[in-house]
C-alpha cells in the first residue's frame, strides 16, 4: 500500500521512533510534517505568502506528482500552506 511506503520514507528520513508498527491508518495526515519532510527533498520550502491560494492549488498538483504524495497528503499540505499565510 502506498501509505506504507510513504511512512517508511518518513521513518528513513527522521528515524522517527514514534512510528509504531500497525499504526492507525485513519490517523490524520499532518500537513506541516509532510511539508517539512517531503517538500524539502528537492528544494528549500518556499514562503507560503509568495503565492496566491489559486497558484498554490496549481503548484500542489505539480509538486504532488514530484513528491509522490497521496491525495490526502497533498490536501493536508495545501491546508497547512493556506493557514500559514
Ligand atoms: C522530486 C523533487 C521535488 C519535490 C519532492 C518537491 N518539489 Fe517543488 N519543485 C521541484 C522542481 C524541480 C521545481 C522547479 C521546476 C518547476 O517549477 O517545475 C520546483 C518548484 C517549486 C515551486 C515554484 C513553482 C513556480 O512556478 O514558481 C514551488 C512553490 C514548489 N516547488 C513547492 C513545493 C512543495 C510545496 C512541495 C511539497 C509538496 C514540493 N515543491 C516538492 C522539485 C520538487
Amino acid at each position: 500500500m502506498k501509505m506504507r511506503n510513504i511512512l517508511a520514507i518518513f521513518v528513513l528520513f527522521c528515524g522517527a521512533p514514534s512510528m509504531r508498527a500497525g499504526g492507525n491508518s485513519s490517523e490524520k495526515v499532518e500537513g506541516d510534517k509532510v511539508w517539512s519532510v517531503a517538500c524539502q527533498q528537492c528544494h528549500n520550502r518556499p514562503n507560503p505568502a509568495s503565492y496566491s491560494n489559486a497558484q498554490w492549488d496549481v503548484i500542489m498538483h505539480h509538486m504532488r506528482v514530484r513528491g509522490n504524495l497521496t491525495g490526502m497528503e497533498a490536501r493536508a499540505v495545501l491546508e497547512f500552506i493556506k493557514d500559514a499565510k
